[in-house]
């Protein structure tokens, strides 16, 4: 079902097709359920904004590999970086034989990332290991072991990673025991204030709470760290009011507890600036990234101020593979199309088309209960009832399905599993976007009937 003739959708099978069923049934006898997938549609190609899957169909891609395609899937400049690296060598390890690339990278990072102050970077593979890095960096620079994580957040899946994710099934279940050492308090989540407050009444008081973890459940002077996402990504891309920031770094400062700022999925433009934290004027003293660093190759980072940076030995840090040549080739070229392609730009552009497309949803949609986001990180959360606010789960896989169906890529969010996210590549085209849109409403008023 072509929706234009513009359209970027091709549907030549009904979603999953055949050659895709097959590979689902090999999949189930040779993967675990556990990596699961969201739908199961396998891959031939991608370009830009689109993917192609292995019966021929073209489907239009709102969430770029779980945020990791900000500047689209294979954009030529990138992969003619990766071919020029493959021409060269693949892998020296950093730790033996190190490479002018992995250099030019932590250069460009310490002087893009957020702080005007003296920073050092290095490289890991995954989000999740950067996270577990920062966390180390700072225990060893503090001396202090404590951490302080928040309800909904999401920070991986490794032990101290998972340790420090603030949501049970699936993540955590089963799984324990977790990392000791880790505390956690409720996040900024306005549309269900844990203290039933209303901003800006409410004074952020969740911020403020830190001071009473404090005599509550862990003393100021053994904490190390407090680590949060700047906007909540998997927790359903909730974003705190701006105050919030300033009070936590306060009473952080206040206490010499570090922040760490973890921007894996809020970071390259997808709120609009580079980074999150420049959104709130916050000035992390470790910021980890990582998802749309390389354009879809496995590299992630950690920066930070330099004398924290500086506190582990040598061989303190590391890992074989971190910072491969070929990761950090793509992502040099990453850092270049956010400038030549205004990727900035083009996010708060989407920004403003996604607020004028869903300003009547409240109105037409019943189960729409927020609307919210900055940037192109945008999200609607579905309840059942507009004064209970409780999670529409089973009508957000409806809405999800229907999209699917359409051709159009798209993940939920969020701890109830009852947020419809949106991590469109942010170079897809106004009429991608609006295509985009357009399925979305068609599912909406499909779950509504
Ligand atoms: C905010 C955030 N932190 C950490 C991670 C973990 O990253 P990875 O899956 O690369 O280990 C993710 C992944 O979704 C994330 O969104």
């Amino acid at each position: 079902m072509n929706l234009t003739t513009e359209s970027s959708i091709h549907l030549i099978t009904a979603i999953p097709g055949p050659r895709s069923a097959e590979l689902q049934k090999r999949r189930e006898a040779s993967v675990p359920r556990g990596v699961a997938s969201v739908l199961p549609v396998f891959v031939r190609r991608a370009s830009g904004a689109t993917v192609e899957d292995v019966d021929g169909n073209q489907l239009l891609d709102f969430t770029g590999g779980i945020g990791c395609q900000n500047a689209g899937h294979r954009p030529p400049e990138v992969i003619a970086a990766i071919q020029a690296q493959l021409e060269q060598f693949l892998h020296t390890c950093f730790m033996v034989t190190p490479y002018a690339g992995y250099i030019q990278l932590a250069e460009e990072l310490n002087a893009r990332t957020p702080g005007n102050f003296p920073k050092k970077t290095f490289f890991v593979s995954t989000g999740s290991e950067a996270v577990e890095n920062a966390v180390k960096i700072a225990r060893h620079f503090t001396r202090r072991q404590a951490v302080i994580a928040f309800e909904d957040g999401f920070h991986g899946r490794t032990l101290l990673s998972l340790s420090l994710t603030g949501k049970s099934k699936p993540y955590k279940a089963g799984f324990g025991p977790f990392a000791p050492e880790v505390y956690r308090m409720p996040y900024a989540y306005c549309y269900r204030c844990p203290y039933s407050l209303t901003y800006p009444g409410c004074e952020v008081e969740c911020a403020n709470k830190l001071e009473s973890m404090f005599k509550r459940h862990i003393e100021a002077e053994a904490v190390a760290a407090v680590v949060f996402e700047p906007i909540l990504g998997e927790g359903g891309f909730v974003t705190p009011p701006a105050e919030w920031f300033d009070v936590v770094t306060k009473i952080c400062r206040k206490h010499g507890i570090l922040i760490i700022a973890d921007e894996i999925q809020t970071g390259f433009c997808r709120t609009g600036p580079l980074f999150a934290c420049e959104r709130f004027g916050l000035e992390p003293d470790l910021i980890v990234t990582a998802k749309s660093i390389a354009g879809g190759l496995p590299l992630a980072a950690v920066t930070g101020r330099a004398e924290i940076m500086e506190s582990p030995g040598p061989g303190g840090l590391g890992g074989t593979f971190g910072g491969n040549p070929v990761a950090c080739a793509a992502a040099l070229e990453i850092l270049k199309a956010v400038d030549s392609l205004g990727l900035s730009e083009r996010s708060e552009h989407i920004g403003r088309i996604f607020e004028s497309r869903t300003k009547g949803w409240p109105g037409r949609f019943s189960l729409v209960g927020d609307i919210r986001g900055v940037g192109a990180m945008r999200a609607i959360e579905l309840v059942k009832d507009r004064a209970t606010k409780e999670p529409a789960d089973v009508a957000t896989q409806k809405v999800l399905a229907a999209c699917h169906r359409r051709g159009l890529l798209i993940i939920s969010a969020g701890t109830f599993g009852n947020v419809i996210r949106m991590l469109v590549p942010l170079i897809a085209t106004d009429a991608q976007i609006e295509e985009g849109f357009l399925i979305l409403e068609q599912a909406l008023t499909e779950a509504a009937a």
